[in-house]
């Protein structure tokens, strides 16, 4: 059994293979955490409470907790407004004004397998290979019932962890802030490790202590964003790639969030990942619910390489779905860095024959073959073949790719409407914007809606439309613009702080829509490179292309940084053509390839402009990486030590 509770002692303790996590229920029917880190066998572990008592300033406010007070306890779920005076991870707001809420223990439910999120992507088990604990709690004031939900993958030393809010009151309730996980921990002397970043250089590792008051990465773009991953850790100041104590946390979503360290006034820290609160409410009518997304936490007695590798195992097995999950992924060509938005039928034949003579296996039609999108300003909305370049039609394209012997791909960047595009002339409503402003556009472009149900139905049915038309094998999901201007007009006033995440809610129903349409597909996510690099997205694709920046030397820097929370299997790598398009960096074929290989590998550049030498090293090159493509895209993935040193950020005292 990974999950017990000691009646006797009233401790729920969480065992993996070799990590343990425990809390306590106490006399006043408070949660406080009492352990996370190497497995131990007891669970009459209350002796490891430490609440310092010898504090004269500090409210108490339960006779229960005796002399102490919240905000020196180490709360499991902590609630705003009860003299907890540290960040919370729950907030409310009563139709009196009243933003007070507790969370008091009713009952528990321990159970194998795990259960799904109601409209949200999570970790999926059978019943052999997670075990969970569900503790329902309670606000006795508002009638509000929180379930905090722990699930445990022994294999994995993960633990999942979630959190569900029922209005079981009278009245309507608005949640102000829901947060997944909280984790008090009775140390301070961490380093916080972040991936942080920006377009073209996403992904850098930034390790520093973590020091008294808050530290926090978040997004407030709709989207998890190139500045700030949803992943961190936290770990020894000494610990290195194989010593040492390692935290790590990663959300599973896709929209704006909140990473939070807060070691307060009693040198302890605290822990916190989530939705953003900063423009968020949700608002709960008697009778309805709200469900938190996952956090997926894990901890490693051995480094924060071990730590890696057990994020990369669970998203490997318990995270990626579908028919891809464990396939070798194809080594494909992409035309965009060969052609831009210049191309047309013979081109692409003509990329396809000589890839296929390269070995590569699939060919892939990027942004331009729609409408009448001939740079980045017109007709996203119009998923209409441009029979102009694409002569002959979709269909003609695809038998021809298919008959050279390679696959065919296509890009799409289904959330976004140009305002030059039919689409925009029929329903200028139908994009993200507050009614009477100016619309904000980015690379010339707004957002769909994509919470409301209409607007998603027509993307789905166009894209149903191309997908269906021919022998498509592989989508490239783009996404190129971050949010502003959030409001959505068919929302009423008191719900427009839910608009941003029923956007993500309605972005993961229609990716499962068509990801269950069109199971054979390969679907790449991507969102100006790694936009929007993030658990919930890998879901439902099992692979992203970590960046627009396919210089080698840079990549270096991003995929290492990207191998901290994910495995080498979710994240696309290409070589490209030489000088590099962004840094115009001149580096040899061999170092290209020697870096691509460290992710899925593909191809960018116009097979026809290299020399017949560049041609045969590309040929030796992809017969390799076909060798060993399942220990590059499955295999355990161990950084050099060396690279602490010298591919990160570190912040010293
Ligand atoms: C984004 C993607 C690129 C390419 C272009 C096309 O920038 O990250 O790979 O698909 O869009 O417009």
């Amino acid at each position: 059994m990974s999950i017990v509770f000691d009646e006797n002692k009233r401790v729920f303790k969480l065992d993996t293979e070799k990590s343990s996590y425990a809390f306590h229920i106490t006399d006043s029917r408070n949660l406080l955490h009492l352990y996370y880190g190497g497995y131990i066998p007891e669970t009459d572990i209350t002796h490891m409470l430490r609440i310092p008592n010898d504090e004269p300033f500090v409210p108490a406010v339960h006779d229960a907790m005796g002399p102490h007070s919240f905000d020196c306890a180490p709360i499991e779920f902590p609630t705003s407004g009860v003299a907890d005076f540290r960040e919370p991870a729950m907030q409310v707001m009563d139709i009196n004004g009243m933003s007070a809420c507790e969370c008091y223990y009713k009952d528990y439910r321990i159970s194998n397998g795990k259960p799904k999120l109601k409209g949200l992507p999570a970790t999926y088990a059978a019943d052999d290979e997670a075990q969970t604990l569900e503790v329902f709690c309670y606000d006795p004031h508002s009638g509000l019932d929180i379930t905090l939900m722990y699930s445990v993958f022994p294999k994995f030393d993960v633990i999942t962890r979630s959190v569900k809010v029922e209005n079981n009151g009278l009245a309507a309730i608005d949640l102000r802030r829901i947060i997944s996980m909280s984790l008090d921990l009775d140390r301070m002397d961490y380093d916080m490790i972040t991936l942080h970043g920006t377009w073209a250089r996403e992904r850098h590792v930034q390790r520093f202590p973590v020091r008294f008051g808050k530290q926090s990465i978040d997004s407030n773009r709709g989207a998890t964003s190139h500045a700030h991953n949803n992943f961190f850790a936290l770990c020894d100041h000494t610990a290195t790639e194989d010593f040492g104590e390692a935290y790590g946390f990663a959300l599973v979503y896709s929209g704006s969030f909140l990473g939070m360290v807060e070691v307060g006034q009693y040198e302890k820290t605290r822990a916190l990942l989530g939705i953003n609160p900063y423009d968020f409410s949700w608002h709960l009518e008697p009778g309805e619910d709200f469900q938190a997304p996952e956090v997926i936490m894990t901890y490693s007695g051995e480094g924060l390489g071990q730590m890696s590798r057990n994020f990369h195992d669970v998203m490997r097995n318990n995270l990626i779905r579908g028919k891809w999950k464990d396939m070798r992924r194809p080594i494909l060509i992409n035309n965009w860095e060969a052609t831009y938005f210049n191309f047309d039928t013979d081109k692409l034949l003509d990329i396809a024959r000589e890839a296929k003579k390269a070995g590569i296996e699939m060919l892939v039609m990027d942004d331009g073959w729609f409408g009448h999108r001939n740079d980045d300003r017109s007709s996203l909305g119009d998923w209409f073949v441009n029979e102009d370049k694409i002569k002959g039609g979709l269909k003609h394209l695809v038998d021809e790719v298919n008959k050279i012997g390679l696959k065919f791909g296509i890009w799409f960047e289904p959330e976004m409407i140009s305002p030059d595009s039919k689409l925009y002339a029929e329903h200028q409503d139908w994009c993200i914007h507050i009614p009477g402003r100016h619309r904000t556009t980015v690379r010339s472009q707004l957002v769909l809606d994509f919470s409301r149900k209409e607007v998603r139905d027509y993307i789905y049915e166009q894209m149903k439309a191309i997908l269906s038309s021919a022998n498509i094998e592989y989508v490239k999901w783009d996404m190129n613009r971050n949010f502003s201007d959030i409001y959505s007009p068919y929302l009423p006033a008191a719900k427009q702080g839910e608009t941003a995440h029923r956007y993500v809610l309605g972005l993961y129903h229609i990716m499962d829509e068509l990801t269950t349409r069109f199971p054979e597909i390969l679907f790449e996510g991507c969102s100006s490179g790694g936009n929007r690099f993030d658990l919930g997205i890998l879901s439902y694709f099992p692979q992203i292309w970590a960046s627009d920046n396919t210089d080698a030397l840079c990549r270096t820097g991003i995929q290492n940084s990207y191998s901290y929370g994910y495995p080498l299997s979710v994240f696309t790598a290409h070589v490209s053509s030489c000088p590099n398009h962004q840094t115009l960096r001149i580096t040899p074929l061999e170092t290209r390839f020697q870096v691509a290989s460290f992710g899925v590998l593909g191809y960018e550049c116009n097979l026809k402009d290299l020399s017949g030498s560049d041609l045969n090293a590309i040929r030796e090159q992809i017969a390799f990486y076909k060798k060993w493509r399942d220990v590059f895209q499955f295999g355990s993935f161990y950084r050099g030590a060396e690279n602490e040193a010298s591919d990160s950020e570190t912040l010293t005292e």
